[in-house]
């Protein structure tokens, strides 16, 4: 059986990108895969987390994920920090990856942008996340479409230890959706939906209750012009629209250009509206229920030891190839 794994950093609240981008696409992947999907809280750290808050979004990304659907007895699901072998092979990987590969990735270009200061954490990132994907030899890594650099770094760094080391790693493949990979703001078509947005009405969090996503789709901006139509290049922001459209009610982009022919934005943002809030009602039930019955930790604590014990055994024969001493017992 193949092996799928991928992560969400637990900082801030889950938009509707992560959902359609990523997250969606785990429930249907877990069905056929070995598969492994973190909270990857490790990651979070590389920019300043006040400590009560990541301890509630850790958890609450938990749950999103078994709201959402992933399920136990299918998946592994674990916090990246339960398994010390990540921040093992994270620096091993930091040793295997040159300087002007890490300066070329456009997330630490976007994220360092007019900071006076800068952890350099955030600058080694894409090795700790290349350690997250080797550890378990996955095949396949679903993510939205701004991870794709990092995974293409991530097949180097594989290509590079096998070379070096002898065969060992996977080259793991990306899995990234046809529609929805890269969900757009809501107040600029230009911009990709970011959990990190101080502006609140640029997202649609997974949590926000129904009346709060009717407000933002409804001051969402819109393209000039007045025809529901996919054009990504000259309608962005409509496009955008409609590809959520299509994700949360299943039609196609073609099914929603004709259900709107000849209709105006303000009719067809309401619908959307509606559309988003009956899409995101059972997940939103669902994760209360599973806040309130405290089952996350046991789901946890079960997933990290199941990750603890894979990744263990690629850690050793990561070690003895690169010439470490074994430990003697
Ligand atoms: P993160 O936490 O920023 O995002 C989690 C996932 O959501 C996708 N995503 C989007 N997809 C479509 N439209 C959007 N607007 C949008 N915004 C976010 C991301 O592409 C991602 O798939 N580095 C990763 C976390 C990570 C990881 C890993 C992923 C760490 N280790 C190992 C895969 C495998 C990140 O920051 O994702």
């Amino acid at each position: 059986m193949k092996t799928v794994l991928s992560g969400i950093q637990p900082s801030g609240s889950l938009t509707i990108g992560n959902y359609i981008g990523a997250m969606k696409n785990f429930v249907a992947l877990q069905e056929d895969y070995n598969s492994y999907f973190m909270v990857v809280d490790l990651h979070a750290i590389t920019v300043a987390q006040e400590p009560a808050a990541l301890r509630e979004a850790s958890e609450s990304v938990a749950a999103l994920y078994l709201a959402a659907g992933l399920d136990p007895a299918k998946a592994n699901i674990f916090l990246q920090s339960h398994v010390p072998q990540h921040a093992e092979l994270g620096w091993i990987m930091t040793t295997l990856v040159a300087m002007g590969e890490l300066e070329r990735m456009t997330q630490f270009k976007d994220k360092s942008e007019g900071k006076d200061s800068v952890g350099a954490g955030l600058f080694v990132y894409p090795a700790l996340m290349a350690a997250d994907i080797l550890l378990y030899n996955a095949d396949l890594v679903p993510v939205g479409d701004d991870q794709k650099q990092h995974l293409e770094l991530t097949r180097d760094l594989a290509g590079r230890f096998n070379h070096r080391f002898g065969e060992y790693f996977t080259v793991p493949e990306p899995f990234i959706p046809k529609v929805g990979a890269r969900i757009m703001s809501l107040d600029d078509g230009t911009k990709k939906m970011s959990k990190s947005n101080p502006n609140a009405g640029s997202f649609i969090a997974l949590l926000d209750p129904p009346d709060v996503i009717r407000k933002k789709l409804s001051r969402a901006t819109t393209d000039s012009g007045r025809e529901v139509m996919y054009d990504p290049q000259n309608k962005p922001e409509i496009s955008n629209l409609m590809s959520i459209y299509s994700q949360f009610s299943g039609l196609s982009l073609d099914e929603i250009t004709a259900k709107y022919e000849g209709q105006m934005y303000g009719g067809f943002k309401k619908e959307l509206a509606e559309v988003v809030v009956a899409g995101l009602e059972p997940l939103q039930q669902r994760y209360h229920d599973i806040r309130e019955s405290g089952e996350v930790h046991q789901v946890l604590r079960q997933g990290a030891e199941n990750a603890q014990a894979a990744a263990e055994k690629t850690l050793i024969a990561v070690k003895e190839r690169m010439g470490f001493l074994p430990a003697q017992r």
